[in-house]
Formats: structure tokens, C-alpha cells, sequence
């Protein structure tokens, strides 16, 4: 396995806060606060790890998405990639924030509507969706279906009995520069059909009486960190023809780590556009799709340092690690880290989890300053597939998330029990 590192000088206490949520600052006795809520306040009332969301700073970037699409292309929409939090408060919210809701499969639809979230606000994704999931889209009166694949198209034909509107999804054959784990616009990719494939679809939809081709879909990967693959999915797209609908997918890199420099929302959607404006009919709609870039970097996780171990590497062994963030041993995804009462400055450590497994890093070389076991850590940029992707490997408890606002804390998922563990077992 891959264990990135990238040793740094010790960090100061400016760049480490610029990792954390806007607004996040130091309390007197130098521990963070986030979203007005003292680390240690919401570690002692929550236990640890617990998964932070800085509820202004999600809000925030909601808006300047939907408000920033908004004023660059009217007729427009952004519908929340819910894989990368899919959480009913987070539905919740963002479908207060006026978004629309991408989801994926069975479960997130039924969270999604169980969330209360508008059916005709959904965007309904999958690359092997089964009938049932299928038929449950449609009953539900899901606004757009995505087909994958002509299999969808022949399911899709055999429920739908009155209209139901669906998009083309296309692999233009564009690899962005990310984790090959998280490219999907290859081509060879599972996703979409290719532009051949994808001609031969649309004709077959413009002839059913029963499935409405609005438009196009593309998705090129994640965590991209360059505008230039985007503008190339546009051009792709716009070569398949004139629809009422594009949507052009997620996929905008988040800041994880101090050297990062994504694009920012106002960057990427100037791209987007300006594409559009030269590729795409001026009467279209267009959809976007982000996921982590909406709510990575509202999220903190907080650990307990339980063991501090010497030696080349030092280790510092928390009561998390691959069951709630997966992203490293997955992807290689780097993440920073500070001990939370003592924030900036410090010695090299491997930040470890406690799960059986060397690959179980959160973050190989990182600074800390002065780590003692019973120590609060934090780690910022965790809001992104984190939840998604928690586990219970070596039977561990998956974490709750606390919404902080104007010094509230609010949770919103508890942290599972041992019963829970249990639940599902037959005698
Ligand atoms: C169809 C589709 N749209 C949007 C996204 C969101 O991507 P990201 O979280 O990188 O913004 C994904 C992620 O895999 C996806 O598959």
C-alpha cells in the first residue's frame, strides 16, 4: 500500500486554522472552536471520535454554489452528490439550502426522501441498477433518472407507465489527473456509455413514447484539482447535440492538505460556463453535481490520542482511524492534523488508527505538537465520503456527527452501540 507522505516544516497556527472550517478560531486557553463550540466542550458532551460539521460554513458553501451558477447561467440547478454525506440532516439542510438531491441507488433515495427532500428534486444515479431500485425511482416521481446503460433503458420501458423523464450518461474518454479509484470519465470506465454507444441510445429514446430524453450527463472522477478537464466534459457533451438538459457532474477537488490549491468554486463554475457558452444551446439547463468539494472541508473529525509510541517513525495511535475515514487506505488521500489544544508547531508523527492493519494511517507525517496519550486530536477536511464509507472493522462503533452553530452543538447521528453491532444477527 501507498502511505503518502510529505513531511513540512512545523506548520504555523494560521495555516493549520486555514484547514478548518471558516471562522474557526482558539479559545484563551488555545484549544480550537468550532462553529463557536469549544473541541473539548463537544469531545467531553460527545465522546470521541465524533464527526464536527460546521453548520454556517456548509450552509455558506451551498449558497455560493446554487447563488454563484445562478448568476453566471439562470436556467440552472445544483443538486448535491449525496454519496459524500449521505446523512438525513445533510439532505435536510441542503434541500433547505433550495438544492437538488443526486442520488445513488436504493438507499440513498430512501434516505433521501425520508429526509423529506422533494421527488422531483432528485437526480437518480447508479451504474447497475437493479429493477426494483428502478421501479422505486419512478413510483417515488424522481425528477431525472440517469441511464447507464441500455439494460436501463429496456427496465425503465417495462415500469414506466405514464412519462419519465431521463438523461444520457456519457464517458467522454477525458482521464483527469486523480486516485485512478475515483476517475470515471476514461474510457474503459464501468460508468456511462461511450460516444458511440451513447448516439445509439439517444435515438432509441427520442423513439419511446414512454421515457423522455431531456439531455446529458457527465461525470469525469474526484478530487480533481484543475479546471481544464471540465471544460473538456462540456465540449464532449455539447458534440451529442441539442437537449433541454446538461448535467455536467461533480467531481471539484477539495483543500486537504497545506500544499492543495483547488481551484475555488468561483473558478470552476467561470469554466463550467464559459464552456457552456460556447458549446452548449444559451436555453439549456444546466445541472451540477458536487459532493466532496460542498462538504469536505465543513467537517472535522476528533480523536483521543491513546497511545504515543517513540521511535523513527513516532506514532500516535487514536480511537479511530480506518473505521471512520477510509480515504487514506482507499485512495491515498492525505490529511493534516494538530493535537487540538496545542494547534501549529511540533515534531513529526505517524498518525495511526487502532484497527489491525499497517495501511490503517491517518496521516504518515505529520506535525504535533507535544502529544500525550488522553490528548485531543483534530483533523480537518473530514466531511467528504468520511461517513460514507465508515465501518465496523474490528467491531468498531461508528462515530456521531454534531452540527456546531453560533456555539450550538446539535447532534444529529449518535454513535453506535455495541447493540447496535448486534442488531442484525439471527439466533
Ligand atoms: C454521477 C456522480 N456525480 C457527482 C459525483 C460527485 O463527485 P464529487 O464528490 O467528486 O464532487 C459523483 C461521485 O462519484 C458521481 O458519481
Amino acid at each position: 500500500m501507498h502511505i503518502p507522505v510529505a513531511p513540512t516544516a512545523a506548520p504555523s497556527q494560521e495555516a493549520l486554522l486555514g484547514l478548518f472550517p471558516p471562522g474557526t478560531a482558539l479559545a484563551e486557553d488555545g484549544g480550537l472552536v468550532i462553529g463557536g463550540c469549544p473541541v473539548t466542550d463537544l469531545a467531553e458532551r460527545f465522546g470521541t471520535p465524533a464527526l464536527i460539521v460546521d453548520e454556517a460554513a456548509l450552509r455558506a458553501r451551498a449558497r455560493q454554489y446554487a447563488d454563484g451558477l445562478a448568476a453566471r447561467w439562470t436556467n440552472s440547478r445544483v443538486a448535491f452528490a449525496s454519496k459524500a454525506f449521505p446523512c438525513t440532516a445533510v439532505y435536510r439542510l441542503l434541500a433547505e439550502e433550495g438544492l437538488s438531491i443526486d442520488v445513488a441507488g436504493g438507499g440513498e433515495l430512501a434516505l433521501a426522501l425520508a429526509a423529506g427532500v422533494a421527488p422531483a428534486r432528485l437526480v437518480v444515479h447508479g451504474n447497475a441498477k437493479t429493477e426494483a431500485e428502478l421501479r422505486m425511482a419512478v413510483e417515488a416521481g424522481a425528477g431525472l433518472i440517469v441511464i447507464d446503460n441500455f439494460d436501463d433503458i429496456d427496465r425503465l420501458e417495462r415500469i414506466v407507465t405514464t412519462e419519465q423523464p431521463v438523461l444520457v450518461r456519457v464517458t467522454p474518454g477525458i482521464r483527469p489527473d486523480t486516485h485512478a479509484a475515483v476517475s470515471t470519465g476514461q474510457d474503459g470506465s464501468k460508468f456511462g456509455l461511450s460516444l458511440l454507444q451513447a448516439h445509439e441510445a439517444i435515438a432509441r429514446l427520442r423513439g419511446s413514447s414512454r421515457l423522455r430524453l431531456d439531455g446529458v450527463h457527465v461525470h469525469i472522477g474526484s478530487q480533481i484539482l484543475d479546471t481544464e478537464p471540465f471544460a473538456r466534459a462540456v465540449e464532449a457533451v455539447a458534440g451529442l447535440g441539442s437537449f433541454a438538459v446538461y448535467d455536467l457532474g461533480g467531481g471539484l477537488g477539495a483543500r486537504y492538505t497545506y500544499g492543495d490549491r483547488p481551484p475555488g468554486v468561483e473558478e470552476y463554475l467561470d469554466t463550467l460556463v464559459a464552456t457552456a457558452r460556447r458549446a452548449l444551446p444559451a436555453d439549456a439547463e444546466i445541472v451540477i453535481e458536487p459532493g466532496r468539494s460542498m462538504v469536505a472541508e465543513s467537517g472535522v473529525t476528533l480523536y483521543r490520542a491513546v497511545t504515543v509510541k517513540d521511535g523513527d517513525p513516532a506514532f500516535v495511535g487514536v480511537d479511530g482511524g480506518m473505521g471512520d475515514n477510509l480515504e487514506v487506505a482507499l485512495y491515498g488521500q492525505r490529511f493534516e492534523a494538530t493535537v487540538a489544544t496545542r494547534v501549529g508547531g511540533g515534531d513529526p508523527y505517524r498518525l495511526v488508527g487502532r484497527h489491525c492493519e499497517s495501511g490503517d494511517v491517518l496521516s504518515a507525517d505529520v506535525q504535533l505538537r507535544e502529544p500525550r496519550p488522553g490528548d485531543l486530536l483534530a483533523v480537518p477536511v473530514t466531511g467528504a465520503y468520511c461517513f460514507s464509507l465508515a465501518n465496523n472493522y474490528n467491531g468498531a462503533l461508528r462515530p456521531p456527527v454534531v452540527f456546531c452553530r453560533d456555539g450550538e452543538a446539535r447532534p444529529v447521528v449518535r454513535r453506535e452501540t455495541y447493540d447496535d453491532l448486534l442488531r442484525r444477527d439471527l439466533p
